[in-house]
Order: C-alpha cells, then sequence, then structure tokens
C-alpha cells in the first residue's frame, strides 16, 4: 500500500527525491531547465521530459551541458580544481562525484560571479539564477531540487515590467525580452551590467518593449490596446533602467528560507497618454504544477481564498513547494501594492505550462516637468512548503509591524 502511494506521487510529479545514484536526479537534472536552457536540444527534437532524460543520458551529460540552476559539471570543475585535475574533461565523473559525496560536504556547482551568461546565488537547498539570455532576469529558483521558474519565453521568469494604463502591452517595457525574442537564445533587452557575488544578484538593463514599434497587439490587454493596436512605442528598447538586487534573508524571518527582491524603475521618456503607472514588481512565472493560489489573513494567520489585497503563498498543488509573497505597504504614496494570480491553459509542451502571480505597484500620471523619476521598491518572497511560507510570511508582517 505504502508502495502504491509512492509510485503514485512519483506518476504525479509530487517533488519526491530521486536516490542519489541516478545521474537524471533532480540534484543535477530538471527536464524544464535543460531544455529552455538548452534551445538546441528542443531544436534537436526533444520536447518531452523523457526525450530531455534521455538527450542527457546519452549526451548532454557527457558533453558538459547544464541540466539544473543548482549544478553544472563545468563549473564544479572550475570551482574545484583538485577535482578538476583528477577528472580532467570528464563530466559523468563530476555528477557522480557531486551526487554521492559532494553535495552531502556541502560543496557548490556554480562558479561566483557568473559563467557563460549565467550568474547564480545560493543558501542553502536555495538556488536563485538569472540568465542574460532572459535580460538578467531570474529564470530560475531551485528549493528542496525542485524548479520552480518557468523560463519558456522571454515574457515568463520572474522579472519586472511595466505599463502606462490603459495602454497594456502597446506600451510595456519587459526585463526579460521582447515578444519576438520567443524562445530564442538571445534577448532585445540591453544589458548594462549584472553580477553575482557575496550572495547578491544584480541587474542593470535597459527593458525591451514587449512589442517592436510596428508590430501589434494579439489580444485585450487594456482599453487602450486591444487585438489590432498597435505598439505605442517608437523604438525597441525602453531608454531607461530597470534594476534589481537580490539578497538572501527577510527582516523579521532570518532563519527561513527567504529572499529579498529590491527593485528600481526610471519612468521618462516618451510615454504616451496614461492616467497610471503601473510596475510588476517583480511578477513570477511558475512551472504547470505550481497551480495553487492562496491569501495570507495577516489578523489570523490562516490561509483563505485569493484576495488581491492580501500576501500571497502561491504553491504548488501537493503543496510541498510554495512562495510566500509579501509588499510591504507605504512604499507608493498612491495606491497600496495589490496582488494579481493568473492561471494559463497548459500548452502543447509540458514546459509551457504556466502559472503567474504578480505584485502590482500603481502611481498616477505624473507632470513631465518631474521625469525621469524612479520608483524604488521592495519585496519579500519566503520559499517552502504552504505552510513554513505562510507562517515566514506571517512573521515578516509580524516583525514589519512591530517596527513601524
Ligand atoms: C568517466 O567517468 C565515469 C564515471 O566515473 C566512468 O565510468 C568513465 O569510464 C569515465 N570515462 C573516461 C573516458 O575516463
Ligand atoms: C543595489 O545595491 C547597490 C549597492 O548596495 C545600491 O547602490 C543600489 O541602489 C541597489 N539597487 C536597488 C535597485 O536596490
Ligand atoms: C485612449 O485612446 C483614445 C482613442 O485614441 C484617446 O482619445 C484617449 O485619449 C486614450 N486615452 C488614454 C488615457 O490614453
Ligand atoms: C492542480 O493540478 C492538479 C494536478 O494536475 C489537479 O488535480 C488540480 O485539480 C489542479 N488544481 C487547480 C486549482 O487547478
Amino acid at each position: 500500500m505504502w508502495k502504491l502511494l509512492s509510485l503514485a506521487l512519483v506518476a504525479f510529479g509530487c517533488g519526491v527525491s530521486a536516490e542519489s545514484t541516478n545521474f537524471a536526479s533532480s540534484p543535477v537534472f530538471i527536464p524544464a531547465f535543460y531544455l529552455n536552457n538548452n534551445p538546441e536540444v528542443v531544436q534537436a527534437g526533444y520536447t518531452s521530459p523523457t526525450q530531455a532524460r534521455d538527450h542527457w543520458m546519452r549526451k548532454g551529460m557527457q558533453g558538459g551541458l547544464q541540466g539544473t540552476a543548482a549544478f553544472h559539471s563545468r563549473q564544479y570543475l572550475q570551482r574545484y580544481p583538485d577535482l578538476a585535475a583528477k577528472f580532467g574533461q570528464n563530466y559523468t565523473a563530476a555528477v557522480e562525484h557531486y551526487l554521492t559525496k559532494g553535495k552531502t560536504q556541502g560543496l557548490l556547482g556554480y562558479v561566483e560571479g557568473g559563467y557563460e551568461g549565467r550568474y547564480t546565488i545560493s543558501q542553502g537547498s536555495l538556488f536563485i539564477s538569472a540568465s542574460t539570455r532572459v535580460g538578467g532576469a531570474v529564470d530560475s529558483v531551485v528549493f528542496d531540487n525542485t524548479e520552480f521558474i518557468n523560463a519558456w519565453d522571454h515574457g515568463r521568469e520572474l522579472q519586472v515590467a511595466m505599463t502606462m494604463l490603459p495602454n497594456g502591452e502597446c506600451f510595456n517595457p519587459t526585463e526579460g525580452g521582447g515578444r519576438d525574442d520567443q524562445r530564442g537564445a538571445a534577448t532585445t533587452t540591453k544589458i548594462q551590467s549584472i553580477s553575482s557575488q557575496n550572495g547578491m544578484l544584480s541587474t542593470t538593463v535597459l527593458p525591451a518593449f514587449w512589442l517592436k514599434p510596428g508590430d501589434k497587439e494579439t489580444q485585450d490587454t487594456g482599453s487602450n490596446c486591444t487585438a489590432g493596436s498597435p505598439a505605442l512605442n517608437t523604438q525597441d528598447v525602453y531608454p531607461y533602467p530597470f534594476s534589481k538586487n537580490i539578497t538572501f534573508g527577510c527582516p523579521g524571518a532570518d532563519s527561513d528560507p527567504c529572499f529579498t527582491y529590491s527593485l528600481s524603475v526610471v519612468v521618462g521618456g516618451s510615454i504616451p497618454k496614461y492616467t497610471t503607472i503601473q510596475v510588476e514588481g517583480p511578477t513570477g512565472y511558475h512551472t504547470g504544477e505550481f497551480n495553487t493560489t492562496k491569501s495570507l489573513d495577516v489578523t489570523t494567520g490562516a490561509l483563505v481564498d485569493f484576495d488581491t489585497s492580501k500576501p500571497l503563498v502561491f504553491s504548488t498543488w501537493c503543496l510541498q513547494h510554495a512562495f510566500g509573497i509579501w509588499a510591504p505597504p507605504g512604499q507608493d504614496p498612491d495606491y497600496s501594492p495589490s496582488y494579481a494570480s493568473m492561471h494559463f491553459v497548459q500548452g502543447q509542451n509540458f514546459a509551457d505550462a504556466t502559472q503567474k502571480w504578480s505584485v502590482v505597484w500603481r502611481t498616477k500620471a505624473v507632470s513631465e516637468d518631474s521625469l525621469p523619476m524612479t520608483l524604488n521598491y521592495k519585496v519579500y518572497i519566503c520559499v517552502g512548503t504552504q505552510i513554513d511560507a505562510a507562517k515566514c510570511t506571517m512573521k515578516l508582517f509580524e516583525h514589519h509591524n512591530k517596527t513601524y
């Protein structure tokens, strides 16, 4: 009976850790990350988790491809020269060493300061990783050997986007890149700086506009941006920077897995007529299994039905992996932050299935002479099981209330 139950959990992907001798196990290989991070594998026709695993076992591992942001054989060998001396370029041996020894000894499978466009920081079993492929947006958060983020195209990830209501996507600087970047290896976004060191991941970019000048919207994203509406921007790239710092630890929940997402966006340049500046700061797109959205009632500590005004606890349906997201109020003079949650129908490919949330900041239109203007926001994200993320979020709230 127990055996049947555990098989059922495996079948539904409910976060079961595999044996350490399995070379395609989650500490070293996660199918969605592998396919999104290695577009040439998808182009070669490997699209399902089984095919991804097959490619990894037959070619990718030996070839030194990266199977998860939390571990990369080439970076592992660069970080530990003694292992490089022993294994040379036998990347399979590096994977084997990490699985059988390195991981339990606390060795790290990435290098500080970035490697071939990927920038990773970690604390315990929490890894946060950004890629230049998607404009320095965070395309992977791994916790407990589980990938949280969907990085299918340049509009997913964990990233920041801005719009000037009611112009929707017709004027929509987007950190990860533009719509035309699709699933490609390059982004229209211009990266000005990107770094990962001393536990801080930082980027400054000039974000791509989601639509290119002359392109048309395909859906209804605002009363002045419906299907067929033209892009309102006249350039490919928004001329002012979006910046972020991501660091571990959140005030009031020092011992919980939690990170602080601090962002700034500069509003300026030639802006179409608008009423409100809206920043999704940040927005997170998750793998399809994150389909359970709850809100935290901070007066009781209970999880309740989704409510745009309450901190969000966004989890997998089996509740084992979750983000608790809290944006302290008082950061924007005009409105309190609100929370959004959207569930997208599963696409044709398993890695296309996604669920999204955002922290939504709104500022009233400002006069042209006060531009350019910088908006700064801070958001805290607890990571754990649904219950742990909720408890951690509660601690943040209580600490904040005591302090202010
Ligand atoms: C590489 O390492 C693996 C795992 O230890 C081993 O089985 C294999 O023989 C090695 N290959 C070479 C060419 O040394
Ligand atoms: C990021 O950190 C640097 C250095 O501490 C600071 O100068 C900058 O203002 C920070 N940026 C954001 C968006 O928090
Ligand atoms: C929306 O579009 C209409 C028609 O072009 C225009 O008259 C109106 O000023 C626009 N409103 C805003 C707020 O941009
Ligand atoms: C979430 O996904 C699971 C597994 O596919 C499904 O059984 C469940 O009904 C979904 N829940 C929601 C709220 O969509």
